[in-house]
């Protein structure tokens, strides 16, 4: 196997973070450089086990920042760009609007520009299935790599606007781009203010947890090392300019996650306390992944096993969620909640 450069941006996020570990890990002979601003939603130490290889580079960056973006393309002259980096949690979005247009639409544009002055083999689009809108309650209605772009949330819509620059630079410029779009992601290092370790940590600490709504919105959970292993499928294999949709199958009514960790947990179901619902709330996601099946991949997890792995992370790794709680995170914790 050659020697690839793979820049990834927004490595030290819950995601990017498990995809720079999981790359680093399964190819000795790839340099992996993790671009990352370290935002409140970044963060370096979970890759202490993996600083000091030779094959791991941080570089800590914003992606608006268009010079020093450049002048990182034109110095190592990646192979390819997978882009993680973004303002991710739709509450945020709802509450804050104008950083998820700065990071997900100005930051995907520099990293577009850089990528195109460089003779990349791949720039991969690390999208969301939230761009399709919502879904009803028929189960047997899925998104599609057809199914209209019809964002709900700032969030979303960010990160449709987004694609569709993608997609443009593909057209325009003969950029190879694969864009994924992908259901919600669990696991290891999911950043506390998401509805799985945010129920598992408030459980843990025997506090409410806070359902929105009437909690029977649904959700497709996918285990964070599945979607990795996509990503890396469609890096390499995916055919140019190509979306792929990753998804596995796993809907659940939000109450029946949360019922699930509290059963995991031993505790009472009078820590669950319905809230105000989130504004423009969409009912339901659920992904068809035939396409990317086509291309070779399955998910390894299933709800059971993945959840069941997760909670024990989060057992066994108590202070990194604790430290993360006590800094930033509780101010946004107190204005959203009024607690
Ligand atoms: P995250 O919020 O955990 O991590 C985002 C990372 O991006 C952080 O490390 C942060 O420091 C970095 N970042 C933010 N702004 C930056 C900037 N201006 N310059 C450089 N770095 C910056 O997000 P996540 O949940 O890991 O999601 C990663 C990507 O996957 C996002 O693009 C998201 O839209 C997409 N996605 C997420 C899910 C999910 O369930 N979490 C599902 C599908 C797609
Ligand atoms: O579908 C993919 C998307 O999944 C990603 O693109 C986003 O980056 C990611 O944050 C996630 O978005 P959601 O809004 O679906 O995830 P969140 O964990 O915020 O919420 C999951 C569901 O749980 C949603 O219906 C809202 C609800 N919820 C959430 C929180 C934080 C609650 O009921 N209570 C809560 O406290």
């Amino acid at each position: 196997m050659s020697n690839k450069k793979v820049l990834v941006t927004g490595g030290s996020g819950f995601i990017g973070g498990n995809f720079v570990q999981y790359m680093v890990d399964k190819y000795p002979e790839y340099d992996i450089y993790n671009l990352d601003l370290l935002t409140y939603a970044g963060d370096l130490t979970k890759h202490s086990s993996i600083e000091s290889k030779e094959n791991y580079h941080f570089i800590k960056v914003d992606i608006v920042d268009r010079e020093a973006v450049n002048s990182l393309f034109e110095k190592e002259n990646f192979d390819f760009v997978v882009h993680f980096a973004a303002e991710s949690h739709v509450d945020r979005s709802i509450t804050d609007p104008e950083v998820f247009v700065r990071t997900n639409v100005l930051g995907t544009q520099v990293l577009l520009d850089a990528s195109k002055q460089i003779d990349i083999d791949k720039f991969v689009h690390v999208s969301t299935d939230e761009v399709y809108g919502e879904l009803d309650f028929d189960p047997t209605n899925f998104f599609t790599e057809d199914t209209p772009l019809q964002p709900n949330s700032p969030y979303s819509a960010s990160k449709a606007s987004s694609d569709l620059l993608v997609r443009s630079y593909h057209e325009t410029y003969g950029l190879p781009v694969n864009i994924t779009r992908c259901s919600n992601n669990y696991g290891p290092y999911h950043f506390p203010e998401k509805l799985i370790p945010l129920t598992i940590s408030r459980v843990l600490n025997d506090e409410k947890v806070p359902v929105y709504g009437d909690g029977k919105n649904i959700r497709d959970w996918l285990h964070v090392l599945d979607h990795c292993a996509a990503i890396d499928l469609v890096m390499h294999e995916g055919g140019n300019g190509e979306v792929y949709n990753v998804g596995g199958h796993n809907e659940r009514t939000n109450l029946e996650v949360v019922k699930t960790i509290i059963s995991a947990l031993g505790k009472s179901e009078d820590l669950i306390e319905f809230v105000k619902d989130r504004l423009g709330h969409d009912k339901r996601y659920a992904i068809d992944p035939t396409k990317l099946e086509q291309l070779g991949w399955k998910p390894t997890y299933t709800f059971e096993t993945g959840i069941a792995q997760t909670i024990q992370w989060y057992l066994d790794n108590k202070e990194w969620w604790e430290r993360i709680i006590s800094g930033d995170y509780q101010n946004y914790f107190e204005k959203q909640y009024n607690v």
